[in-house]
């Protein structure tokens, strides 16, 4: 608890973003994440998972942008990057940041931004996914994604079991027909806001995924890496009759491989979110405060050099 705390801190430093991604060792453990910073280590990594029947959703990593032409080239980027996946003969779906699309900035900004990638991953028959930020962001990211929504069909949103409020967040994007990634959540939040205990949040993940699973909800998606709730989640569907494909699993990359690749053998649909980009220090920190074993391995890649 008190190494996620403390890592969870670390991943929000300036300081440490500006250095600690210079240093070698860094870079190397963060390999193991990701498969490079450029669009095309992106795609090259999409065509080796469906080699192995798995497709790809795709990240940029960035957030909190507090330039409105940073948020610009970010909605343009995925605009030439959905482009290119298609062309690629890929189906790896986009997944967005609001913050990095100018919500710090104003909201008006972050929205017609959204609606520019929205636009073009529908035109490009890709589904559309939003990320969930700190709890700060809850109810500006389900209006957005309500909205977007109602324009392009094919809209989805990450929901955090942590919070206590995802209950009635979840019934709201069923009503509106939007799909729901549910994931553990990744941030350091209070606990008048969050479960403070990770058992608890475990139980609010099966919960919620059994209602996802019941209510049929537009797009029915599980980000976790927990083989023991995945198991569960798979006993529930088969016993509500849910068939393999009508819900899925998704992985970050890198994580859990051998899982995958045992869900992929039994018939289930699994993705993998592939991040890219140079902006991947916070990212990269909560996937160690996530595990803190990871920082073992971060500890040997230095003296391994
Ligand atoms: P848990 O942390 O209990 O881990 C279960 C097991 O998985 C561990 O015992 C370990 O074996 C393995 N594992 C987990 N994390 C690992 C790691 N970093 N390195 C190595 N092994 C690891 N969060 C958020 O707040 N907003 C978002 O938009 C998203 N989006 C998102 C998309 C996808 C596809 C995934 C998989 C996850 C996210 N997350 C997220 C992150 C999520 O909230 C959560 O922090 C991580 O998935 C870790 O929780 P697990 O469910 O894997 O369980």
């Amino acid at each position: 608890m008190i190494v996620r705390s403390l890592l969870l801190g670390m991943s929000e430093s300036a300081w440490l973003r500006e250095h600690a991604t210079r240093w070698p060792f860094v870079r190397r453990a963060v390999s193991r994440f990701m498969p490079g910073e450029m669009l095309a280590d992106m795609l090259a990594a999409a065509r080796v998972l469906r080699d192995a029947g798995i497709e790809a959703v795709f990240t940029k990593l960035g957030e909190n942008v507090a330039s409105a032409a940073e948020a610009e080239a970010v909605a343009r980027h995925y605009v030439e990057a959905v482009a290119t996946v298609r062309a690629a003969g890929l189906g790896a779906e986009p997944s967005v940041k609001l913050t990095q699309l100018g919500l710090d900035i104003d909201r008006d900004r972050a929205w017609r931004h959204l609606q520019t990638v929205a636009e073009a991953a529908h035109a490009a028959g890709l589904y559309l996914w939003i990320d969930m930020e700190q709890s700060r962001y809850v109810d500006v990211t389900l209006d957005l994604a309500e909205r977007a929504r109602a324009e392009f069909r094919d809209v989805g949103v990450c929901l955090q079991a942590y919070l206590y409020r995802t209950e009635q967040d979840l019934d709201r994007m069923l009503r509106a027909g939007v799909g729901v990634r549910l994931v553990k959540g990744a941030y350091q939040e209070p606990a008048s806001l969050a479960f403070p205990k990770k058992a608890d949040v475990d139980r609010s993940f099966e919960a919620l995924g059994g209602r996802m699973l019941e209510q049929r909800a537009a797009r029915v998606v599980f980000g976790t890496h927990d083989a023991a709730l995945i198991a569960r989640l798979c006993d529930r569907a088969r016993a509500l009759g849910a068939p393999p494909r009508s819900y899925e699993f998704h992985f970050l990359y890198g994580i859990q491989r051998a899982e995958q690749a045992r869900l992929v053998a039994a018939g289930e649909g699994v993705r993998v979110l592939v991040a890219y980009g140079d902006y991947w220090f916070p990212w990269y920190m909560r996937r160690l405060a996530e595990r803190p074993a990871n920082v073992w391995f971060v500890l040997r890649s230095l003296v391994g050099g």
